[in-house]
């Protein structure tokens, strides 16, 4: 690793107990979500058209940045804070947004659907890094080209807009052109996997299906009743909803009365009215294939504690012991 991205990812993992980014997640991740990540040791994060104004995107912003400075300055440790960004040409907040960020800066922002380049004079004016949210080698390179910091790789298995590659695949693949930081996610919801994508060469884990039951995230009852009965099987992946291909309970599929086998065509994507009206996905909840994992409503420091357990006690592997590289 050269000493540039060496220093992004010291930085990042600064004041973490675990190498976790609770993944931005829309309609589910807010203020509390983040503040509790970092106060556990992970660092938070939320995708700003969350908020539903810009008025409230601020408000945001600023409890977030408050509280966690009100945990230092009484001597604590909390990790630092992200945010997802729309980068697409179509995004209307995208201007009120970049100043927002200038203003309160957090320590990193991931860029999706579109060009990086958007942000990153800005974002390094103020000392903080750009990831890139890229689910192809293709995206991957153009990220790379255009001179971000880092790389998302969301894989196969993701919540939400989901990847379709394996991360045994694609973090090696990215691995041969990349030397800088990388996140994985897809799938990955307890300790062991964490220590497995460190092992396959990722830096950060992205991680959102599994903090999406916590009582500090933005959904309904519903929903967290559904997270804990689901295992991988309750997850269907469809471009019905939204157009693009996504992971959703199959259980909140068919209570809105869709039909999971249809398979609508690839649309036209269109930010520009992601906060208001009536959205299809309002009632249909996203969930990606670790939803096995979440088997309660535990809070987010409970859950970190089980993270950190189960992470503790990866590499300890059952039978006997396989012969020794080194003696082969
Ligand atoms: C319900 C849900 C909503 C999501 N919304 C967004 C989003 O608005 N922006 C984004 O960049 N990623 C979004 N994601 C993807 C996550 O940031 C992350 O890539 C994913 O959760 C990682 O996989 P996992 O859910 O299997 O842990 C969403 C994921 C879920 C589960």
């Amino acid at each position: 690793m050269n000493q540039s991205a060496d220093r992004i990812v010291s930085r990042l993992r600064q004041g973490l107990r675990l190498p976790v980014i609770v993944a931005p997640m829309f309609l589910v991740s807010g203020p509390e979500l983040v503040i509790a990540s970092c106060k556990a040791g992970l660092m938070g994060s939320f995708p700003t058209q969350n908020a539903r104004s810009i008025e409230q995107l601020n408000d945001w912003f600023l409890r977030i940045r408050d509280e966690l400075a009100a945990v230092r300055k009484a001597g604590g440790t909390v990790g630092g804070w992200a945010v997802s960004l729309i980068v697409h040409p179509s995004y209307d907040r995208f201007a009120q947004e970049l100043e927002l960020l200038q203003e309160y800066r957090p320590e990193l922002i991931v860029t999706a659907l579109g060009s990086p380049k958007r942000v990153l004079d800005t974002v390094h004016s103020y000392g903080g890094a750009v990831f890139a949210d890229v689910m192809s080698l293709e995206h991957a390179r153009k990220a790379v080209d255009a001179g971000v910091d880092g790389l998302v790789l969301v894989c196969h298995g993701a919540g939400g807009h989901t990847g379709a590659y394996s991360p045994f695949a694609f973090v090696p693949e990215v691995r041969r052109f990349f030397d800088g930081p990388i996140v994985v996610g897809g799938a990955i919801s307890d300790g062991r996997g964490v220590r497995a994508a460190e092992m396959l060469g990722a830096d950060l884990v992205y991680m959102g299906t599994r903090f999406i039951a916590c009582p500090e995230s933005l959904v309904n009852e519903e929903y967290r009743a559904m997270m804990v009965r689901a295992g991988m099987d309750g997850v269907v992946s469809t471009k019905a909803v939204t157009g693009v291909m996504c992971n959703w309970l199959k259980e909140s599929v068919a209570a809105a009365g869709l039909d999971q086998n249809r398979l609508a065509v690839d649309g036209k994507i269109d930010f520009s009215d992601v906060h208001g009206g009536h959205k299809p996905w309002k009632n249909i909840y996203g969930a990606g294939q670790g939803v096995g994992c979440v088997d309660r409503v535990a809070d987010v420091a409970e859950t970190v504690e089980q993270l950190l357990n189960e992470y503790r006690g990866a590499g300890v592997s059952r039978g006997v012991d396989l012969p020794r590289a080194a003696s082969l």
